[in-house]
């Protein structure tokens, strides 16, 4: 099937980046939110990042006007699947927020059309499972910020089908970047193997191996990583690295998982990373 008619629900910070590479493709893109004023400031950032784009000449200001105009709104989650061949959802981490949301979809998106989720950590398999059409449920896991990421991890549920992936991986190709197809396991690959890093860097904080710049300038100096993983795990948000150790450790069951207590502790503070302006390093303003 030939994807031509996409919606997203949520324009937050991944939503608005996947209606924006996705219009950019030639993608007729329906952008869902709650209200108006949160589709507009999702628009907002889709224009500003498109602003970017012009002024290092990677796009034409032609390329970006004809990116904007393939982009309409909608409050309804109905409204936004109806025509769609295939529909993003980006709402916030929260399962019974899933589950309504596709149970929507389902009743709404025509037969043949293919519901994929942006989850980071919830199974697919039991986002599917919200469905009647679970062979045509997927994960597409874009990376923030996702006009810049290559990757796409396609995490296949327990019964998404061959032709459900194909047409996904294709897809992800034609946005521009490069999918990597992984089975549904709690975390996928990205996770599993980036959040265990992060919280042994919390670890080795918490007992005093080192301070914070020096553990992170280690991992960038030693190990070539372009910033270090707590630099990362201020960007990405402590509560949401909090939430994923969680996932991790309740759902595979093993102690190695369990969330570093310094972790716990600065996320109970209210210190989550850089959009609260103190983690484990402070941002000014
Ligand atoms: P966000 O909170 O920035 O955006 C979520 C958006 O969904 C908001 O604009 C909210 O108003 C909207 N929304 C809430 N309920 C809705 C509903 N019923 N109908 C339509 N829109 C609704 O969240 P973010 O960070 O964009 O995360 C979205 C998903 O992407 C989550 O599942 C998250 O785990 C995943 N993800 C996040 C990454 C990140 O770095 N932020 C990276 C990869 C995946």
């Amino acid at each position: 099937m030939k994807v031509e008619r996409i919606a997203v629900i949520g324009g937050g910070t991944m939503g608005n980046g996947i209606a924006h590479v996705c219009a950019q493709a030639g993608r007729s893109v329906t952008l869902v939110d709650m209200n108006q004023d949160l589709l507009q400031r999702a628009l907002d950032t889709i224009a500003k990042n498109l602003d970017r784009q012009v002024k290092k000449e990677v796009i034409s200001p032609s390329d970006k006007e004809a990116t904007v105009s393939r982009i309409s709104t909608t409050t309804s989650v109905e409204e936004g699947g109806a025509e769609a061949h295939l529909v993003v959802e980006a709402v916030p981490e929260e399962v019974d927020l899933k589950e309504k949301v596709f149970r929507a979809l389902d009743g709404a998106a025509p037969e043949e059309a293919i519901l994929a989720s942006n989850t980071s950590s919830i199974s697919i398999t039991q986002i599917a499972g919200f469905t009647r059409r679970p062979h045509k449920v997927i994960g597409m896991h874009f990376m923030n910020p996702v006009p810049v990421m290559k990757l796409v991890e396609v995490i296949r549920g327990l019964a998404t089908d061959d032709a459900t992936t194909d047409t996904v991986m294709e897809l992800s190709r034609e946005l521009g970047k490069t999918p990597v197809q992984v089975n549904d396991f709690p975390g996928f690959v990205s996770n599993r193997v980036l959040m265990p890093m992060i919280n042994e860097a919390v670890f080795a904080l918490m007992e005093g191996v080192a301070e914070a710049e020096a553990i992170d300038t280690v991992m960038k100096l030693g190990m070539a990583h372009p910033m270090g993983p707590l630099t990362l795990a201020d960007l990405i948000g402590l509560d949401v690295c909090l939430s994923i150790l969680e996932v991790l450790h309740r759902d595979l069951g093993d102690d190695r998982y369990r969330p570093c207590p310094l972790l716990r502790k600065y996320v109970a503070a209210g210190w989550l990373g850089r959009k609260s302006g103190q983690g484990f390093f402070a941002y000014g303003g």
